[in-house]
C-alpha cells in the first residue's frame, strides 16, 4: 500500500522544473534545427570550397576563385568569383552537397537566396534540386539584374516535385564575364512558424510538445571552447546573418580523426533566435556564458583576472540585449532584429563545467558585477560532472558560501547510479543555494547497440526524476542532455531526439521527460511505503503532486522489477475523488529502443480507470512507468 497525504503539501514545484538543454553537438544547429540546407554558404569553412563541387564542360584556369577581402570584411572575408566564357546552361556550375545530403519534400516550397555583384547585368542562374540519381526534382531560373560595384541580394522560390532523403543543389551559370557570389542559401518554406530562414519545424514541434519550463543554450562545452579564441561569444551571433562571424564547432575539433572537419557554427541560429524560440514554446530562456575559462577537459587556458572585464561586460550587455528598452545600445539591436518587446530574461549561467579555485575567483567577479546592476537576475553556477567526487564537494562548499542562486550538477552515469541515487536530494540543505540538474542521461553499456536510448536508460531516469520531484524545494530545474543527434553526424550518444534529413523521433527518454513535464503539478505531496519515501524498496519509485490549476492529484510510479506489482493507493486528506482517472503507462523490455523504422516502439499508452471510493489499485507491470491523474472533488 502506498499512502498519499493529499492535503499535506511539502514543496512548491516551480514552473521551470522540467526543461530542455540545447547544444550544437551531433549537428544540433547547423544541419539540425537551423533549416539552412547549403553547407558552407559563405565559403568560410576550413577549406573554402568544402561542400561544393565545380561542374564544368571545359576547364578554364581561374574560372572559379575564392577571393579573400581580408580587412575590408573581417567577419565574412571570402566570396566566390566566377568567370563565364559565354557560358550556357550545363557548361559551368556548382553543386552543394548539403550537411549530410539535403532532405527534400515533394510539394514544399524552397527559397533560394544569395548576394551578388557583377559589372554587367547579364547573369542567369539555373537552379536545380537533384536526387541521388542526379534527376532534377525541382528547378527555376534566377535572373540577376543589378550591375555595378555594390553587392545586391536576390531570391527565388520554387517547389520540389519529389521527396528524397539525400538530395543536392545545382547552380548552372548562363552569361559572360565575371560575377561575385556570397551567402548562397536554400531553406525549405515549411519552417517552424513559416519563418523565412527559420528552424526545422518537425524538430521544434517535438520540443514544443514537451512544454518545457526553460531552454538552456547554447551549450555545453561549446560555451567554453576548445580554447578561449574558440569560445562562444554571443555578440558574434546577432545582427545580419552575413555579418555573423562563423567558427569551427568545438565538437568537430574533438574528433580529429574525421577526414573532413566540416562541422562549423555559422550562427545563423544565434542568441536572438534562441530567445525567440524560448518565447515561441513558452520556456524561460537560460543562456550560459563563458566565465573566462576554456574547456578544462582539453585545455588549462584561463583569462587573467586583470583581463576579465570584457567577459563580464558580455554578460551585462546580454541582459541589456534581452531586457533593455529600445533606447539602450543592445536593446536597440534586439528591436532592429524584430523584437522591440523585451525577452524578460530572469537567469543566466556563468561557466559550464568549470572547476577549481580559478573558477570560483572568476565567478565571484561576475557575481559582484551582475548583482550590483541587476540584483534580480539569478545566476547558475557549475559544480561539474563528478557528482560523487572531491571536486564536486569543493565546488558545492564554495558555491554555498558565496550564496550561489543555483548549483548546476551534471551526471552522465550508468542506470544503476540513477536507481541508487533516488535519495540523493533528501538530505540536501533546505535553505540557501538551489540545485539545477543541468545535464543528465543514463548511459547503458556501449554494447547495447542502436542509439543506446534503451528503455532501461529511460526507466532509470524516470525513477531518479521521481526523487527530483519529491525534492522540488531544492531541485528547481532539470534537463536531459544532449537533446538532438543526426544519425549521419553525431559525436555523442545517447541523445533525447534522433533525426535524419526528413524525420525526427523521440526516444523512450524523450517520452519520460515529456510525461514529467506535462504532469508537473504545482505542489509536492507525500507518498510513502511503510512510512518511508518510495525510493527503491521492492524496486518501486514514486512521487505525488497536486496540480492546483486543474485540482488534480498526480501520482507517478516506477516499477523497476521484472515482476508485476499491484499497489493499493490509500488517499488521505481527500474528500471525494472523480469516478474516473487518466492512466498513462510506458512499459517495455529493458533493451527496447525506438528507431526510424519503429519510432513509436516505446511510447506512453493512455487509458481511463474507474475509481470507487478513496482507494485505487494500480497494476504496475514489470518495468513500467505509470502516471495517474485523478480529479479531486
Ligand atoms: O552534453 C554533452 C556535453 O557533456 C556537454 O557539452 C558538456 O557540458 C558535458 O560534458
Amino acid at each position: 500500500t502506498l499512502v498519499v497525504k493529499a492535503a499535506q503539501p511539502t514543496a512548491t514545484i516551480q514552473p521551470t522544473m522540467w526543461g530542455v538543454f540545447f547544444e550544437d553537438i551531433n549537428l544540433g544547429a547547423d544541419g539540425g534545427i537551423y533549416a539552412e540546407m547549403v553547407k558552407n554558404r559563405s565559403f568560410e569553412f576550413f577549406k573554402p570550397l568544402m561542400g561544393w563541387t565545380v561542374n564544368r564542360k571545359k576547364f578554364v584556369e581561374g574560372e572559379m576563385l575564392v577571393i579573400n577581402r581580408g580587412v575590408e570584411n573581417t567577419r565574412n572575408p571570402r566570396f566566390l568569383r566566377v568567370t563565364m566564357n559565354n557560358a550556357a546552361k550545363g557548361d559551368l556550375g556548382l553543386t552543394n552537397e548539403g550537411f549530410r545530403g539535403m532532405g527534400i519534400k515533394k510539394g514544399v516550397r524552397y527559397d533560394l537566396s544569395l548576394m551578388y555583384r557583377q559589372p554587367q547585368a547579364q547573369t542567369k542562374l539555373h537552379i536545380e534540386l537533384i536526387d541521388t540519381a542526379k534527376q532534377v526534382i525541382g528547378d527555376t531560373v534566377l535572373s540577376l539584374t543589378e550591375a555595378g560595384d555594390n553587392w545586391h541580394k536576390a531570391a527565388v522560390s520554387f517547389h520540389a516535385k519529389e521527396t528524397v532523403l539525400k538530395g543536392k543543389l545545382n547552380i548552372w551559370f548562363e552569361g559572360n564575364g565575371t560575377i561575385d557570389l556570397d551567402m548562397i542559401s536554400l531553406f525549405p518554406g515549411d519552417t517552424w512558424k513559416n519563418r523565412r530562414g527559420g528552424m526545422r519545424a518537425d524538430m521544434i514541434q517535438l520540443l514544443a510538445d514537451m512544454k518545457p519550463g526553460f531552454i538552456r543554450f547554447p551549450g555545453g562545452c561549446i560555451v567554453e571552447g576548445f580554447d578561449l579564441t574558440n569560445r562562444y561569444q554571443w555578440k558574434n551571433t546577432v545582427g545580419p546573418i552575413e555579418e555573423r562571424q562563423l567558427m569551427i564547432n568545438r565538437w568537430n575539433i574533438e574528433f580529429p580523426h574525421r577526414a573532413t572537419p566540416d562541422y562549423f557554427q555559422t550562427f545563423g541560429l544565434g542568441f536572438f533566435e534562441y530567445f525567440q524560440l524560448a518565447d515561441d514554446i513558452g520556456a524561460e530562456p537560460l543562456p550560459i556564458l563563458n566565465c573566462g575559462m576554456a574547456c578544462q577537459f582539453n585545455s588549462a587556458e584561463v583569462v587573467p583576472m586583470q583581463a576579465i572585464d570584457p567577459y563580464i561586460q558580455d554578460a551585462l550587455d546580454l541582459i541589456e540585449f534581452a531586457n533593455g528598452d529600445v533606447s539602450t545600445k543592445w536593446g536597440k539591436v534586439r528591436a532592429e532584429m524584430g523584437h522591440p518587446a523585451p525577452f524578460n530574461l530572469k537567469m543566466m549561467g556563468i561557466g559550464n563545467e568549470n572547476w577549481g579555485p580559478q573558477y570560483i575567483e572568476r565567478l565571484k567577479a561576475f557575481q559582484a558585477a551582475i548583482k550590483a546592476k541587476y540584483p534580480n537576475i539569478k545566476l547558475i553556477c557549475s559544480s561539474g560532472t563528478d557528482p560523487n567526487g572531491e571536486r564536486f564537494d569543493y565546488l558545492n562548499g564554495e558555491l554555498r558560501k558565496m550564496n550561489a542562486d543555483f548549483i548546476d550538477e551534471h551526471y552522465y552515469r550508468k542506470p544503476e547510479w540513477f536507481f541508487q541515487n533516488a535519495r540523493r536530494y533528501d538530505s540536501y540543505p533546505r535553505t540557501g543555494s538551489k540545485v539545477f540538474g543541468g545535464e543528465y542521461a543514463s548511459h547503458v553499456d556501449k554494447t547495447a547497440g542502436g542509439n543506446r536510448n534503451t528503455w532501461l536508460a529511460a526507466i532509470s531516469e524516470a525513477a531518479f526524476m521521481t526523487s527530483l520531484e519529491r525534492n522540488a524545494d531544492v531541485v528547481q530545474m532539470a534537463s536531459y542532455a544532449p537533446l538532438f543527434a543526426h544519425i549521419d553526424g553525431w559525436q555523442w550518444a545517447p541523445d533525447l531526439i534522433w533525426v535524419n534529413n526528413l524525420q525526427a523521433y523521440g526516444t523512450p527518454d524523450y517520452y519520460v521527460q515529456k510525461l514529467f513535464s506535462l504532469n508537473k503539478g504545482s505542489k509536492v505531496v507525500p507518498i510513502s511505503l511503510n512510512n518511508d519515501v518510495v525510493a527503491g524498496q521492492d524496486s518501486l519509485y514514486a512521487s505525488a503532486c497536486i496540480d492546483a490549476a486543474t485540482n488534480e492529484l498526480i501520482i507517478k510510479v516506477v516499477n523497476a522489477s521484472d515482476k508485476p506489482q499491484n499497489n493499493t493507493l490509500q488517499l488521505e486528506g481527500v474528500k471525494k475523488l472523480a469516478s474516473k482517472g487518466k492512466l498513462t503507462v510506458m512499459q517495455a523490455e529493458l533493451t527496447a529502443l525506438n528507431s526510424f523504422d519503429s519510432p513509436t516502439n516505446v511510447v506512453p499508452v493512455e487509458s481511463t480507470i474507474t475509481i470507487k471510493g478513496k482507494k485505487i489499485t494500480l497494476n504496475n507491470s514489470p518495468y513500467s512507468f505509470s502516471v495517474l491523474r485523478v480529479k479531486l472533488e
